[in-house]
């Protein structure tokens, strides 16, 4: 977060792992492993009565990380009924408390870091780099939206008009705000979508992937514990029928969401379905994201960068490169130095330093992934195929030589390069390829001339454009993160546009 702008609050701090002191406590803490947590729905005066399940780690499947008790529909309609007296003290708050109570949260996050890293590695399987980064995540989206609070709606506007009137123009929360997130960044998205409600003055159901409650049930509680009331954010875990549950319900305000595109459209059904209040649907999804690189671009910059967009988190991010477009006359020496590179990556238990390669979240995403490999044998290139360890849910890296762009017509979330040759007269070509895959999420661009990268990002809307650097971990309030199109439906998480669209406007014009 950018602190000239934000005043007084402090940026996320980092974890030095070449500090061995700092090293070696976090490791004794993971291997100490965490206190099998039993998650269980937070809506006050209701217990929970769904089967308990095991929530086990996807790098050791006989490592049980803790349990979880699904909301049931009962609960769901108990959750509303609770959130809609939640909502009206809550957003009556002043905006300052509000924002005090987030800043309270980052805090709290900061202070409990170990603890939540151990659960990134063990329940999400993310490696420790990745765990920091996503903590940071989640602190900076904590104090981003306190700030933007304050900012945006901490005083009423006095409008221009005619003597004798008074026009007062002002934001309030728009009611039971739905936050449904997914798996692989189970604290950070989970979380920023929770505290852009909470910032803007709604009451939040927040469910969570069914992979990974357990993070998202100890983020609730330290949101409690930071002063949000218990009627006013409450934890209603479950999978796709609690979801579908809960856009369902007729007292639904609003609805934030991240997944897949396949999830949003089946959600716009649902709301559009329903008679009553139109509900606002903010939705966050998936992409198939290019990088272009041409024959100026330096090698050793593109074959780093290309390894960490594609490969980082297990590919597992929607951010993640899918397809590269290399440029002919560099493409083989290019692709061998990427492949060279993919050999050296280190595969297996995320929580140890030297991991880089963590697992894939559970055994049908790694299914799905096996199956478009083979998929892909059936007419395409495949060069390489990593090895992948045994004992949890591995799929190691891949590269697969496509003779078309339009070989590749879906998101294959996991780590899966596509390469593509183009030719130098060609780069309308690959321009069209990249629009009309009809995703625009992320893009990266690999040149030294002006001239091309200012052809490529005049010729594409994709939400976040990357030049001569990699295309992934937008950073709160510097790269606010988000794509339109198959990607989602704009305004840009971690941006100055995003609170709003949790917030309704209100002109009071009053005779004096
Ligand atoms: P998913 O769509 O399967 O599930 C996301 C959430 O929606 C889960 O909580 C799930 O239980 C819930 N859900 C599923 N069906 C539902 C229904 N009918 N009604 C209501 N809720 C329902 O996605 P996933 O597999 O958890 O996550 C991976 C996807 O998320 C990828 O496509 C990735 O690109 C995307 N993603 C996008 C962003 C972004 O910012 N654009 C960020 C992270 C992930
Ligand atoms: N915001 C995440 C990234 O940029 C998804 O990688």
């Amino acid at each position: 977060m950018p602190l000239a702008i934000y005043g007084k609050r402090k940026n996320s701090t980092g974890l030095e792992f070449g500090h061995r002191e700092t090293l070696e406590k976090l490791m004794s803490n993971i291997r100490r492993g965490d206190a099998a947590i039993a998650a269980t729905p937070l809506i006050p005066g209701v217990s929970a009565t769904g089967a308990e399940m095991a929530v086990l780690s996807p790098s050791d499947h006989s490592h049980k990380v803790g349990s979880v008790r699904d909301a049931t529909a009962a609960d769901v309609d108990k959750a509303f009924a609770i959130a809609a007296k939640g909502f009206k003290s809550w957003s009556r708050r002043p905006v300052e408390e509000r924002a005090v109570t987030l800043e309270r949260m980052a805090d709290l996050m900061e202070e409990n870091r170990d603890r939540l890293l151990v659960l990134l590695s063990a329940e999400a399987g993310k490696t420790l780099d990745d765990g920091v980064a996503e903590i940071r995540e989640a602190v900076d989206f904590c104090r981003y939206y306190a700030a933007e609070a304050r900012r945006q709606f901490g005083t009423i506007t006095k409008m221009p008009g005619p003597t004798g009137e008074d026009n007062r123009y002002l934001w309030r929360g728009r009611g039971v705000f739905a936050c449904i997130s997914p798996w692989n960044f189970p604290l950070a998205i989970f979380l920023g979508q929770v505290s852009a409600a909470l910032a803007a003055g709604n009451a939040v159901i927040a469910k969570p992937a069914p992979q990974t409650p357990l993070i998202a049930f100890e983020a609730v509680k330290l949101f409690h514990q930071a002063g949000i009331p218990q009627d006013a954010l409450l934890f209603v875990p479950g999978g796709p029928e609690v979801g579908s549950a809960i856009t369902a319900h007729p007292a639904l305000g609003g609805v934030a969401f991240t997944g897949s595109t396949k999830t949003a459209w089946a959600i716009n059904r649902a709301l559009a379905a329903k008679d009553g209040p139109i509900v606002p649907l903010i939705a966050e999804t998936g992409g198939l994201n290019a990088m272009i690189v041409d024959a100026t671009a330096l090698s050793e910059q593109v074959a780093d960068d290309v390894i960490l967009s594609a490969f980082r988190s297990a590919g597992q991010r929607c951010s993640a490169l899918r397809l590269l477009f290399l440029q002919e006359d560099v493409a083989e020496h290019m692709t061998r130095m990427i492949e060279g590179a993919a050999k050296e990556l280190q595969l297996g238990d995320p929580s140890l330093e030297t991991t880089d390669v963590g697992p894939i979240i559970d055994d049908k995403q790694k299914a799905m992934l096996e199956a478009h490999i083979t998929d892909m044998q059936k007419t395409q290139k495949v060069r390489y195929a990593g090895k992948a360890p045994a004992g949890g849910s591995f799929f190691a890296p891949h590269i697969v030589e496509l003779d078309k762009a339009s070989a590749l017509t879906k998101e294959v979330f996991g780590p899966v390069l596509h390469i593509v040759k183009w030719k130098a007269k060609d780069l309308p070509k690959v321009l069209e390829d990249i629009q009309s895959s009809g995703y625009g999420l992320t893009l990266g661009v690999h040149s030294r001339i002006e001239a091309t990268i200012r052809t490529v990002t005049d010729a594409l809307d994709t939400g976040n454009v990357y030049v001569n650097r990699n295309m992934i971990g937008a950073v709160v309030g510097t790269q606010p993160f988000g794509g339109s199109g198959l990607s989602g439906t704009g305004f840009k998480a971690g941006g100055p546009a995003y609170l709003l669209r949790f917030a309704l406007e209100q002109v009071i014009s009053v005779n004096t």
